[in-house]
């Protein structure tokens, strides 16, 4: 049967034209809470703070609030709330706001945060003229005042740095019963325009608990720009949304989605970055119901200046923000930086950094929706060998399964899956196998039998198992909130329940918004109800959570027991790769993601860069586009520019729409080919280099794709530049994302520090100066390493990742103006859990211009690398050594040096020293 996605697609193909339906989602006037709240603009804060009432205690503070009607006289409390802030490691404070014996308990998001935040101390400094004054063990304060409610956030100089309720704009509704009238007799409920139910399009949203949202202005003074709250496609620096709708935040499956655009797309994440040349901060809004958020930047120009100036004070600098929940708890973070580096670094304290990725992982894949059948995907393997394309990794789509049962294989046309996999991995190949959250609802499918007999579906509005449409037609969602349900998901992905599976068989989460077809935009109907662990005797609403409030984490949900079962099904040996679309803060302790279903223009490639860059500031490194486009067919141009770019992606994934036509690299004419080969090339030459950044990223947490602002913070140009980034603090990539080009402009941060960047391709240097124009050719990619730095490169390029383990390295050093480079490189075996146990080299390379050390960091490092220096070239060299020797364990070898270009780079051949032990290199003159 045709599924509706497929029909739309046929329908598309006929008509010719392309673009989202936007009549399918919401804007903020049809979302009711967002329309209410947008409209919520009191002269005045109806909150006061009883300083009566405040109790400090070890790192938090509560206070009673009183919401007040600002209308009567004697200032009635109309209800009450409890305000906490606690104190937190790292410059990070945590505020909460609850009624005091809320009608229901409101739900707490669930998966974001790693662990219970660690506790800081929080003591009070003062409390005098309507302000407290509190501090943490740093010294940094925060200034609560009392009438109305003000909470000021301050830096270590003492300035404030994050202000929340400046605009009054905190409100969390109360929650009410439903109010009843005598009517001809009967008693009634009272209908209040959309307070207990909603409709948008056909659908009915029966909200149960009426009204729920939750509202708060957070404000940030001296900030440039504010970043963050991904997935939109607009660019990285965020724009000012007073003119037009705020952004959105509700994972949704938008087919054709639109660029430049703040619709919410397949991921959420609610952290938001202030930056500016006094400092970063930052805010996450630990909610995980549909959210929309509005900024207003005072500095560019669409705020008039009289309101500049009442709001600033004359100040031009200044950012105000404001998010707004449908239903959850008023709780936020403040991160008080105050380097970039820093917040980043606090937002993943809170919610995890990815962990080490299998090695196989940040090598080049090949998916297409489909591979037909068990010959495609030895056709397919068998051409990368044939046309000496280096390829990881081979992807099924949804075809695989026997008619989109999930864990199960068309018997036709996948007879033999072990056969196949072992194929594939005799190679050193893998492959990644797509695993959706809707079941098919067929009589006779396992999955869907037990989930049926056990109840471990989620329930519609009424308690019946909830029905929608998607890729099998008929389905229904597993109900991952229940931990029985989650345990059963994992135990899916057991070999022996799985069979054809094996460690080298990995998974994709696809559709886990979750996308229904026939939904209300087009994922599942709010009031739906979702398993809660309750008491005996709890009744009616206290017994099951709805869908609204979780909805931003159910695909969170998914991928936490994808990956629970991948770790069980090798008893915690291997590492797990998984692939999800939804996302949400702390997604990424489990998977990659993508940026969805993109189309082969030009407009995609350039955005697949300020959108990851936007996921990796919110903890999401793992990121890639869909490499050539989803929907559409990349002319050869496009395609080479694509892989180019992808190749500095950090996940590289071609994919590709099952009705476009097939464009694996060989395809193409051999120009174009061998361009695509030279674009992969790249990646597995620099490999090492990805997964020593990955790895740093999994102690430190911060990201590894760079906005240039992170390095350089005080440059202020850098502070909107999107299309050019950073890998690490080593590599600055400027991709080439528009047609027919000869030349680029390239931004070189750090000219006040004199820093100097390496073409990689030449080893010219660039003396960092802001804007120059660089010449490009179609083969050209222009990639900088910073002088000053180290990276490992690995140069016989082999058919898989895995069988250059073993591979010696060449070492490239840039110097910088001192004649120094630092560099790292981590070494284990790719794919286990043995790193943990020491099994693993994390060394630090150093080059000054006596010699070049190779030391362990991790001093009980060990691991039998066979791996050693082949070739070592320094960029920049001023006055070329005479004489160098190599000295390892003990011997003492002398080494054979070449000059070349303008005498400037110095090539030491073949240093044979090896990496399973410390060397070093010294140099006479
Ligand atoms: C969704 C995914 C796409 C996949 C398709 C079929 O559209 O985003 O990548 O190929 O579903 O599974």
């Amino acid at each position: 049967m045709k599924t509706l996605g497929l029909l739309l697609v046929g329908l598309l193909a006929i008509s010719g034209s392309f673009g989202v339906d936007k009549n399918n989602f919401k804007s903020c006037d049809q979302s009711g809470f967002c329309k209410r709240l947008r409209a919520f603009k009191p002269e005045k804060s109806h909150y006061i703070v009883d300083f009566e009432n405040v109790m400090i205690q070890d790192n938090l503070l509560f206070a009673d609030v009183n919401a007040v009607d600002l209308e009567s006289e004697s200032k009635t409390v109309l209800f009450r709330y409890v305000l906490k802030i606690s104190a937190l490691v790292d410059s990070t404070f945590r505020v909460e706001m609850e009624e005091v014996n809320p009608l229901y308990p409101r739900f707490a998001t669930m998966l974001a945060l790693k662990d219970t935040p660690i506790a800081d101390q929080l003591k009070q400094v003062s409390k005098k003229d309507g302000q407290l004054v509190v501090a943490n063990s740093k010294g940094l304060k925060v200034v609560i005042t009392a009438d109305p409610l003000k909470i000021e956030f301050l830096d270590k100089e003492g300035e404030v740095a994050v202000v929340l309720n400046e605009q009054s704009q905190m409100l969390v509704e109360p929650l009410v019963q439903r109010a009843k009238k005598e009517e001809g007799g009967d008693t009634v409920e009272v209908e209040e325009e959309g307070q207990w139910g909603e409709n948008f399009k056909s659908h009915h949203d029966s909200k149960p608990r009426g009204n729920e949202a939750i509202s708060l202005d957070v404000s940030f003074p001296d900030a440039d720009q504010v970043y963050g709250i991904p997935e939109h496609t607009d660019g990285l620096a965020l724009s000012t949304t007073t003119s037009g709708e705020p952004y959105r935040l509700y994972n949704l499956d938008v087919f054709e989605y639109e660029l430049d655009s703040r619709m919410a797309i397949y991921g959420s994440i609610p952290v938001l970055y202030a930056h500016g040349s006094k400092r970063t901060v930052g805010v996450f809004w630990h909610n995980s119901a549909e959210t929309w958020v509005d900024v207003v930047n005072y500095a560019d120009g669409t705020v008039v200046s009289s309101l500049v100036n009442l709001v600033t004070g004359g100040h031009k600098r200044r950012v105000t923000s404001r998010f707004m929940s449908e239903s959850g708890l008023l709780d936020t973070f403040v991160m008080l930086g105050d380097t970039p580096a820093d917040v980043f670094r606090q937002y993943t304290r809170l919610t995890g950094a990815a962990p080490l990725p299998p090695k196989f992982s940040l090598a080049y894949h090949q998916c297409r929706w489909n591979y037909v059948d068990e010959a495609d995907v030895r056709g397919v393997d068998e051409n990368f060998d044939l046309h000496d394309i280096p390829a990881d990794v081979l992807w099924l789509d949804i075809e695989y399964t026997d008619r989109k049962k999930y864990f199960t294989w068309d018997a036709q046309k996948f007879p033999h899956p072990s056969e196949m996999v072992a194929n594939l991995t005799a190679k050193g190949r893998k492959l990644v196998v797509i695993i959706d959250p809707h079941i098919k609802r067929e009589a006779g499918y396992f999955v869907h039998e037990d989930a049926t007999d056990r109840g471990y579906y989620v329930k519609d509005k009424d308690g019946k198992d909830y029905e929608g449409w998607c890729w099998p037609g008929s389905s229904s969602y597993l109900d991952f909130l229940n931990p029985a349900v989650s345990k059963y998901y994992s135990e899916r992905f057991r070999f022996e329940n799985f069979p054809g599976t094996s460690k080298d068989v990995h998974i994709w989460n696809d559709m886990n918004e979750p996308s229904v077809f026939n939904g209300p935009e087009i994922t599942m109907p709010k009031d739906c109800r979702h398993y809660r662990e309750h008491e005996d005797g709890a009744e009616g609403l206290h017994t099951f959570w709805e869908h609204r409030h979780i909805h931003n984490e159910y695909g969170l949900f998914q991928i936490r027991a994808t990956h629970q079962g991948m770790l069980d099904r090798s008893d915690g040996k291997y590492r797990p790769f998984i692939l999800t679309r939804s996302a949400f803060s702390g997604t990424q302790r489990y998977a990659a993601v993508w940026t969805g279903d993109n189309a082969a223009e030009w407009g995609f490639l350039a955005a697949s860069v300020p959108m990851c860059l936007s996921l990796a500031l919110a903890g999401l490194s793992f990121c890639g586009s869909d490499v050539g486009g989803f929907f559409k067919y990349p002319e050869p141009e496009l395609m080479t520019r694509w892989y180019q770019a992808g190749a500095y992606q950090p996940f590289f994934r071609a994919h590709s729409h099952i009705e476009t036509k097939r464009r694996e690299p060989w395809l193409y004419e051999p120009a174009t080919t061998a361009l695509l080969r030279d674009a992969n090339r790249r990646r597995y030459a620099l490999l090492d280099f990805w997964y020593t950044l990955f790895y740093e990223h999994a102690r430190d947490g911060l990201p590894v794709m760079r906005p240039l602002w992170q390095e350089y913070p005080k440059e202020q140009p850098t502070y909107t530049i999107d299309d050019t980034y950073l890998l690490g603090n080593q590599l600055l990539v400027r991709p080439v994302v528009s047609a027919g080009v000869s030349s680029v402009q390239v931004y070189l941060p750090g000219a006040e520090s004199g820093t100097v960047w390496y073409d990689v391709d030449s080893y010219q240097p660039h003396k960092a100066n802001g804007y120059f124009s660089q010449e490009v050719n179609i083969a050209k990619i222009p990639v900088y390493q910073r002088g000053g730095t180290i990276v490992p490169r690995k140069e016989r390029v082999r058919r898989s990742s895995a069988l250059m383990a073993h591979d010696p390295y060449t070492l490239v050093v840039a110097l910088d103006a001192n004649n120094t480079a630092q560099g790292t490189i981590y070494i284990d075996d790719g794919e286990t859990y043995e790193y943990k146990k020491n099994k693993f080299i994390y060394a630090k390379i150093t080059y000054t211009s006596e010699e070049i050390a190779y030391s362990f960091i991790n001093e009980k490092a060990s691991f039998p690398t066979k791996s050693w220096v082949e070739r070592i070239v320094i960029a920049g060299i001023k006055t070329p050594p005479k004489a160098a020797r190599l000295q390892q364990a003990g011997a003492s070898v002398a080494l054979q040096m070449t000059l070349h270009k303008g005498n400037d780079v110095l090539v030491v051949r073949k240093p044979g020293a090896a990496m399973a032990q410390p060397w070093t290199i010294s140099f006479t003159y």
